[in-house]
């Protein structure tokens, strides 16, 4: 596995293997790699020949109050675990210059950044879709993994490569499920056993709506009550929103069909935990 730190000498190299014609599967994440994340390299090494994997914790997109100094950054066990699962290039760009000093260049996908996790985390997509647009410059994917657990995201860097016709096709993956069904998050991290018991409502939560939309539950208000109050009575555990929404342009849907996507985000003492049911995986 080739390791590379400078933004110039991976796009180089990327050049290079373009012209040999092989295809670049890509997969970029923060790191604390996770299953979650080992699901998305299985799925590019399946499809593409090379597979190239980022680990890099985004300033841009965190806010002023937020983890992204206490952020986990294990990069031993991220190296091993790209190795151990055939990653060709793993890119691990140096914090202090991946970013120009005088950056000055953003990229916004209007609207559907500023709803959802977007009201609780202004400026979050922001920084997602301006990292998200370098890194593919400099990758030159061919196709670009994403999970499905961070679905408001997925569905922002699906309309910026197509707004901005950028020849990638970008794949969303299934959420990966820990034994008791909380989605793998590297964020699981801070939750103390007592919390992650707490926390474990939000897929419960979910499914039951799941059972109640398979078994012909039409109405979004009724599935939404549901959650509601599952949620509402739990202590310690706020709701930030729940989103019963279009999965297209997460607007809010009064009926359930397929195109449809239950979003959850709550905090469990004070860290914010995301989950959602995609309509489409039941139906
Ligand atoms: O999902 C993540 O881990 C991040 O938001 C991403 C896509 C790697 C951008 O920093």
């Amino acid at each position: 596995m080739l390791i590379y730190r400078n933004n110039l000498e991976l796009q180089n190299e990327t050049l290079k293997l373009k012209k040999t014609g092989k295809s670049i599967g890509f997969v970029a994440t923060m790191g604390a790699l996770h299953q979650g994340h080992i699901s998305l390299i299985e799925q590019a090494r399946k499809e593409n020949d090379i597979v190239i994997v980022s680990v890099f914790v985004n300033p841009l997109q965190f806010g002023p109050k937020e983890d992204f100094s206490k952020y986990p950054r294990p990069r031993e066990s991220d190296e091993n675990i790209c190795k151990d699962h055939n990653v060709d290039i793993l890119f691990l760009p140096e914090e202090d210059s991946f970013y120009l000093k005088d950056h000055k260049t953003y990229v916004t996908v209007e609207e559907l950044s500023e709803i959802h996790c977007g009201k609780t985390r202004p400026g979050h997509f922001k920084g997602v879709t301006t990292v998200v647009l370098k890194l593919f410059n400099i990758v030159e994917p061919d196709r670009a993994y994403f999970g499905k657990k961070d679905f408001q995201q997925l569905v922002i860097i699906k309309k910026m490569v197509a707004d901005l016709s950028l020849p990638i096709e970008v794949i969303g993956c299934p959420i990966v499920r820990d034994f008791d069904g909380i989605a793998l998050s590297s964020r699981n991290k801070y939750l103390s056993p007592e919390e992650r018991k707490t926390a474990l409502a939000i897929s419960q939560s979910l499914r039951e709506a799941a059972n109640r939309i398979a078994s012909g539950e039409k109405s979004a208000k009724v599935v939404y009550d549901l959650i509601f109050e599952k949620l509402s009575n739990k202590e310690n555990l706020k709701i930030d929103y729940i989103a019963i929404v279009d999965d297209y342009n997460l607007k809010t849907r009064e009926n359930l069909d397929k195109n449809t996507v239950i979003l959850i985000a709550a905090y469990v003492g004070s860290t914010r935990l995301i989950d959602n049911l995609h309509l489409e995986d039941i139906l």
